[in-house]
């Protein structure tokens, strides 16, 4: 695709990261897209990987020169598990590098923005079944204050300023390209490794403890398809609603032994419970489904089909 887009990624080597840049580069040529983070792990080989710390505003704006970046990706955080072990940090992380990046789109050196909220941005207050678009947000973690926060300032500058930065709450997100970072929906990943390894799992979360999650090919189509609307049909300027499937530890358990019949499950619910029993068991996305013909490809059997054929062919595990 002939394009004049250049995007910088922040975060791209995180789980989100590494998919979403194979994606864009498939999309916009490898020379278009600039993969960014705090260390260099040399997993960007046909990219020019720039070292950068989201917090550090006057490299960020360097290397928006330095390659005339025009979109921004900015994936960089604390997530929901590791957010509560160190607060302070975690709010200083999320909000500080939001704040530069929509800076850079106020002063025009960038023209658009994508940054993800989540389902945490929600809380025990919310209505937990088939969550709406708007309603009632109560954050009960520092990592979904810190979203529904950032969903309130990317509104916020698109009104004052036109700045055009798009947001989708993701569910939990279940790849098997790259590893979870930090959430409370990981053991979602971690369940597939451990059944093809040991055909066992000791799950942190409790058995009927229904969330929100999407596969990961799913979550990448969507974030591409909402940078790639045009801008009237985005409607919502905080954050959409996104949904894909909703299950609980018990129900992905079920599925896997169709496929591995001697695996076995225990349960020994930790801090993340508490965090998990504060989120929606499932989301109603009606509006990105109308405004921008969102659609899930992935229901759970062919996500864990396509997660246990993927790890094994890939000798990924
Ligand atoms: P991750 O933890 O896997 O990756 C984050 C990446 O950011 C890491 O590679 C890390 O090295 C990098 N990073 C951390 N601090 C940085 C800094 N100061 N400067 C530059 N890079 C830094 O996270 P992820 O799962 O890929 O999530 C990406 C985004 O998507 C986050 O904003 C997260 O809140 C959001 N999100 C993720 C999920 C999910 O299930 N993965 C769900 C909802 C929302
Ligand atoms: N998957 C994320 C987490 O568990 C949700 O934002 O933190």
């Amino acid at each position: 695709m002939s394009t004049t887009e250049k995007i910088l990624i922040i975060g791209a080597g995180g789980q989100i990261g590494v998919e979403l840049t194979e994606s864009l580069s498939k999309i916009y040529g490898n020379k278009n897209i600039i993969p960014s983070d705090l260390k260099d792990t040399g997993i960007f080989t046909n990219n020019s990987f720039e070292k950068l710390d989201a917090l550090d505003k006057n490299a960020l704006f360097d290397i928006v020169k330095k390659h005339g970046v025009t979109q921004v990706y900015h994936l960089a955080a604390l997530l929901s598990a590791t957010g509560e072990q160190n607060p302070m940090f975690a709010w200083k992380l999320n909000m500080e590098s939001l704040f530069h990046v929509l800076d850079l789109a106020k002063e025009k050196h960038i023209s658009q923005i994508y940054w993800p909220s989540s389902i945490a941005a929600f809380g025990p207050t919310t209505p937990r079944q088939n969550t709406p678009q708007f309603t009632i947000m109560e954050p009960s973690t520092v990592y979904g204050i810190s979203k529904q926060a950032g969903e309130r300032w990317c509104e916020w500058y698109y009104n004052k300023f036109g700045v055009d930065a798009r947001s989708l709450r993701y569910p939990g997100l279940i790849g098997w390209k790259s590893a979870p970072g930090g959430g409370t929906t990981d053991y979602a990943v971690h369940i597939f490794h451990e059944a093809l390894k040991h055909k066992t799992y000791e799950c942190f979360l409790s058995e009927n403890t229904a969330l929100p999650m999407m596969h990961m090919e799913d979550a990448i189509r969507a974030t591409i398809e909402i940078m790639q609307a045009p801008a009237d049909k985005i409607k919502i300027r905080g954050a959409y609603n996104l949904s894909g499937i909703s299950f609980s530890p018990k129900e992905i358990a079920e599925e896997i032994k169709k496929h591995i019949p001697d695996f076995t499950i225990t349960y020994k619910p930790d801090f993340r419970q508490a965090i998990a029993e504060s989120w929606p068991q499932s989301i109603n996305d009606k509006e990105a489904r109308e405004h921008w013909s969102w659609k899930e490809k992935y229901d759970l059997p062919k996500l864990v089909e396509n997660m246990l054929v993927n790890l094994k062919e890939k000798a990924l595990v």
